[in-house]
Protein backbone atom coordinates (compact mmCIF):
# COMPACT_ATOMS: atom_id res chain seq x y z
CA UNK A 1 0.00 0.00 0.00
CA UNK A 2 1.13 3.41 -0.75
CA UNK A 3 -0.27 5.42 2.02
CA UNK A 4 -1.06 8.92 1.90
CA UNK A 5 -2.46 12.26 4.08
CA UNK A 6 -4.10 15.06 2.21
CA UNK A 7 -4.51 18.93 4.14
CA UNK A 8 -6.64 21.12 2.73
CA UNK A 9 -8.22 24.53 4.50
CA UNK A 10 -11.75 24.53 1.86
CA UNK A 11 -14.39 22.82 -0.16
CA UNK A 12 -12.06 19.54 -0.70
CA UNK A 13 -12.93 18.82 -4.57
CA UNK A 14 -9.34 17.76 -5.26
CA UNK A 15 -9.55 15.65 -2.47
CA UNK A 16 -12.99 14.52 -3.75
CA UNK A 17 -11.45 13.83 -7.29
CA UNK A 18 -8.57 11.76 -5.78
CA UNK A 19 -10.77 9.94 -3.21
CA UNK A 20 -13.08 9.19 -6.57
CA UNK A 21 -9.90 8.04 -8.15
CA UNK A 22 -8.27 5.97 -6.04
CA UNK A 23 -11.66 3.71 -5.29
CA UNK A 24 -12.69 3.54 -9.04
CA UNK A 25 -9.27 1.98 -10.02
CA UNK A 26 -9.03 0.05 -6.99
CA UNK A 27 -5.56 1.63 -6.47
CA UNK A 28 -3.29 0.39 -3.37
CA UNK A 29 -3.59 3.98 -2.19
CA UNK A 30 -4.56 4.46 1.07
CA UNK A 31 -5.79 8.13 2.04
CA UNK A 32 -4.76 7.36 6.19
CA UNK A 33 -6.23 11.06 7.14
CA UNK A 34 -7.54 14.24 5.79
CA UNK A 35 -6.39 17.15 7.87
CA UNK A 36 -7.72 20.38 7.96
CA UNK A 37 -6.44 24.32 9.66
CA UNK A 38 -10.67 25.27 9.51
CA UNK A 39 -13.11 24.61 12.02
CA UNK A 40 -15.86 23.36 9.77
CA UNK A 41 -14.51 23.37 6.17
CA UNK A 42 -16.21 21.17 3.71
CA UNK A 43 -13.35 18.69 2.63
CA UNK A 44 -13.66 17.71 6.49
CA UNK A 45 -17.59 16.40 5.70
CA UNK A 46 -16.54 15.03 2.22
CA UNK A 47 -13.40 12.77 4.11
CA UNK A 48 -16.68 11.50 6.31
CA UNK A 49 -18.92 10.36 3.52
CA UNK A 50 -15.75 8.31 2.12
CA UNK A 51 -15.44 6.41 5.41
CA UNK A 52 -11.91 8.53 5.62
CA UNK A 53 -10.52 9.71 9.08
CA UNK A 54 -10.53 13.41 9.17
CA UNK A 55 -8.76 15.67 11.79
CA UNK A 56 -9.41 19.85 12.35
CA UNK A 57 -6.36 21.24 13.79
CA UNK A 58 -7.14 25.27 13.86
CA UNK A 59 -4.22 27.19 13.48
CA UNK A 60 -5.98 30.00 14.88
CA UNK A 61 -5.56 28.05 18.59
CA UNK A 62 -2.31 28.53 18.31
CA UNK A 63 -0.33 31.62 18.96
CA UNK A 64 2.51 30.81 16.26
CA UNK A 65 2.90 28.01 13.13
CA UNK A 66 5.42 25.95 14.85
CA UNK A 67 3.07 25.00 17.78
CA UNK A 68 0.55 24.52 14.98
CA UNK A 69 2.91 22.36 12.73
CA UNK A 70 3.85 20.01 15.75
CA UNK A 71 0.37 19.27 16.53
CA UNK A 72 -0.35 18.39 12.30
CA UNK A 73 3.00 16.37 12.80
CA UNK A 74 1.94 14.35 15.95
CA UNK A 75 -1.15 13.29 13.78
CA UNK A 76 0.91 12.43 10.77
CA UNK A 77 3.46 10.87 12.57
CA UNK A 78 0.88 8.04 13.32
CA UNK A 79 1.06 6.88 10.12
CA UNK A 80 3.59 5.14 7.99
CA UNK A 81 3.34 7.83 5.50
CA UNK A 82 4.35 7.82 1.90
CA UNK A 83 2.68 10.95 0.85
CA UNK A 84 1.63 14.44 1.70
CA UNK A 85 -1.01 16.05 -0.49
CA UNK A 86 -1.81 19.70 -0.22
CA UNK A 87 -5.23 20.28 -2.21
CA UNK A 88 -6.64 23.48 -1.26
CA UNK A 89 -4.41 23.81 1.89
CA UNK A 90 -4.17 27.75 2.58
CA UNK A 91 -0.96 27.76 5.20
CA UNK A 92 2.57 28.40 4.27
CA UNK A 93 4.38 25.07 5.81
CA UNK A 94 7.94 25.62 7.11
CA UNK A 95 10.27 23.95 10.01
CA UNK A 96 10.04 20.96 11.43
CA UNK A 97 7.01 19.92 9.83
CA UNK A 98 8.89 20.25 6.05
CA UNK A 99 12.40 18.31 7.21
CA UNK A 100 10.16 15.69 8.68
CA UNK A 101 8.40 14.79 5.33
CA UNK A 102 11.05 16.62 2.99
CA UNK A 103 10.27 15.46 -0.67
CA UNK A 104 7.28 13.63 0.26
CA UNK A 105 4.88 16.74 0.14
CA UNK A 106 3.35 17.57 -3.21
CA UNK A 107 1.10 21.05 -3.75
CA UNK A 108 -1.26 21.64 -6.64
CA UNK A 109 -1.12 24.95 -8.04
CA UNK A 110 -3.69 26.41 -10.44
CA UNK A 111 -1.38 27.76 -12.85
CA UNK A 112 1.05 26.92 -15.39
CA UNK A 113 4.04 27.80 -12.63
CA UNK A 114 6.70 29.22 -12.32
CA UNK A 115 3.98 32.29 -13.53
CA UNK A 116 1.53 33.64 -11.28
CA UNK A 117 2.63 32.09 -7.98
CA UNK A 118 0.55 32.79 -4.52
CA UNK A 119 -3.19 33.67 -4.60
CA UNK A 120 -5.91 34.07 -6.67
CA UNK A 121 -3.50 32.66 -9.52
CA UNK A 122 -6.57 32.16 -12.43
CA UNK A 123 -7.46 36.03 -11.94
CA UNK A 124 -3.68 36.86 -12.27
CA UNK A 125 -2.96 34.74 -15.26
CA UNK A 126 -6.34 35.83 -16.23
CA UNK A 127 -5.60 39.62 -16.12
CA UNK A 128 -2.48 39.62 -17.18
CA UNK A 129 -3.75 38.57 -20.26
CA UNK A 130 -1.95 34.96 -21.14
CA UNK A 131 -3.16 32.58 -23.53
CA UNK A 132 -2.73 29.45 -22.31
CA UNK A 133 -2.01 28.74 -18.02
CA UNK A 134 -2.85 25.51 -16.44
CA UNK A 135 -2.42 23.46 -13.57
CA UNK A 136 0.70 22.56 -11.42
CA UNK A 137 1.75 19.60 -8.64
CA UNK A 138 4.91 20.72 -7.82
CA UNK A 139 7.10 19.50 -4.96
CA UNK A 140 6.43 21.73 -1.55
CA UNK A 141 9.67 23.79 -0.07
CA UNK A 142 10.65 26.49 2.19
CA UNK A 143 9.60 28.67 -0.78
CA UNK A 144 6.04 29.10 -2.00
CA UNK A 145 5.06 27.82 -5.02
CA UNK A 146 8.83 26.92 -6.18
CA UNK A 147 9.63 23.26 -5.69
CA UNK A 148 10.59 20.90 -8.22
CA UNK A 149 7.72 20.97 -10.83
CA UNK A 150 6.18 17.19 -10.45
CA UNK A 151 3.74 17.26 -13.58
CA UNK A 152 1.49 20.43 -15.42
CA UNK A 153 -1.47 20.58 -17.61
CA UNK A 154 -2.92 23.18 -19.74
CA UNK A 155 -5.82 25.34 -20.06
CA UNK A 156 -6.20 28.00 -23.48
CA UNK A 157 -7.70 31.35 -22.39
CA UNK A 158 -10.26 31.74 -25.08
CA UNK A 159 -11.62 35.58 -26.11
CA UNK A 160 -15.40 33.89 -24.93
CA UNK A 161 -13.73 33.23 -21.31
CA UNK A 162 -14.69 34.84 -18.15
CA UNK A 163 -12.57 34.95 -14.98
CA UNK A 164 -15.29 32.17 -13.70
CA UNK A 165 -15.27 30.01 -16.79
CA UNK A 166 -11.60 30.10 -16.63
CA UNK A 167 -11.71 29.36 -13.03
CA UNK A 168 -13.95 26.44 -14.03
CA UNK A 169 -11.74 24.75 -16.57
CA UNK A 170 -8.28 24.74 -14.76
CA UNK A 171 -10.48 23.30 -11.38
CA UNK A 172 -11.38 20.57 -14.17
CA UNK A 173 -7.74 19.82 -15.03
CA UNK A 174 -6.72 20.09 -11.63
CA UNK A 175 -8.99 17.16 -10.84
CA UNK A 176 -7.67 14.75 -13.27
CA UNK A 177 -3.86 15.81 -13.22
CA UNK A 178 -3.34 15.49 -9.01
CA UNK A 179 -5.08 11.80 -9.12
CA UNK A 180 -2.59 11.25 -12.67
CA UNK A 181 0.08 12.06 -10.35
CA UNK A 182 -0.49 10.58 -6.94
CA UNK A 183 -0.83 6.98 -8.87
CA UNK A 184 2.22 7.79 -10.89
CA UNK A 185 4.10 8.14 -7.55
CA UNK A 186 2.46 5.38 -6.06
CA UNK A 187 3.46 2.92 -8.68
CA UNK A 188 6.91 4.00 -8.75
CA UNK A 189 7.47 3.86 -4.94
CA UNK A 190 5.42 0.39 -5.30
CA UNK A 191 8.08 -0.80 -8.25
CA UNK A 192 11.25 0.13 -6.41
CA UNK A 193 10.07 -2.36 -3.31
CA UNK A 194 9.57 -4.81 -5.90
CA UNK A 195 12.53 -4.54 -7.46
CA UNK A 196 14.60 -4.37 -4.13
CA UNK A 197 12.68 -7.33 -3.00
CA UNK A 198 14.20 -9.53 -5.84
CA UNK A 199 17.84 -8.14 -5.39
C1 LIG B 1 -7.55 24.61 -6.10
O1 LIG B 1 -7.77 25.52 -7.12
C2 LIG B 1 -6.07 24.39 -5.90
O2 LIG B 1 -5.33 24.49 -7.08
C3 LIG B 1 -5.69 25.51 -4.98
O3 LIG B 1 -6.78 25.61 -4.11
C4 LIG B 1 -7.97 25.14 -4.74
C5 LIG B 1 -8.55 24.08 -3.88
O4 LIG B 1 -9.81 23.66 -4.28
N1 LIG B 1 -4.43 25.26 -4.32
P1 LIG B 1 -10.50 22.41 -3.60
O5 LIG B 1 -10.54 22.67 -2.09
O6 LIG B 1 -9.67 21.20 -3.90
O7 LIG B 1 -11.85 22.35 -4.19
Amino acid sequence: MFNIAVLGSGRGSNFVALAEYIKTKDLPISIKVVISNIDGAPILRRASEFGINSRCIPHNKFTNRDDHEKEILKELTKYDLDLIVLAGYMRIIGGEFLSTFRNKIINIHPSLLPAFKGLNAQKQAFEYGVKVTGATVHLVTEELDSGSIIDQECVHILGTDSLETLTHKILQVEHTLLPRVVERLAEEKLQNEVNKGEN
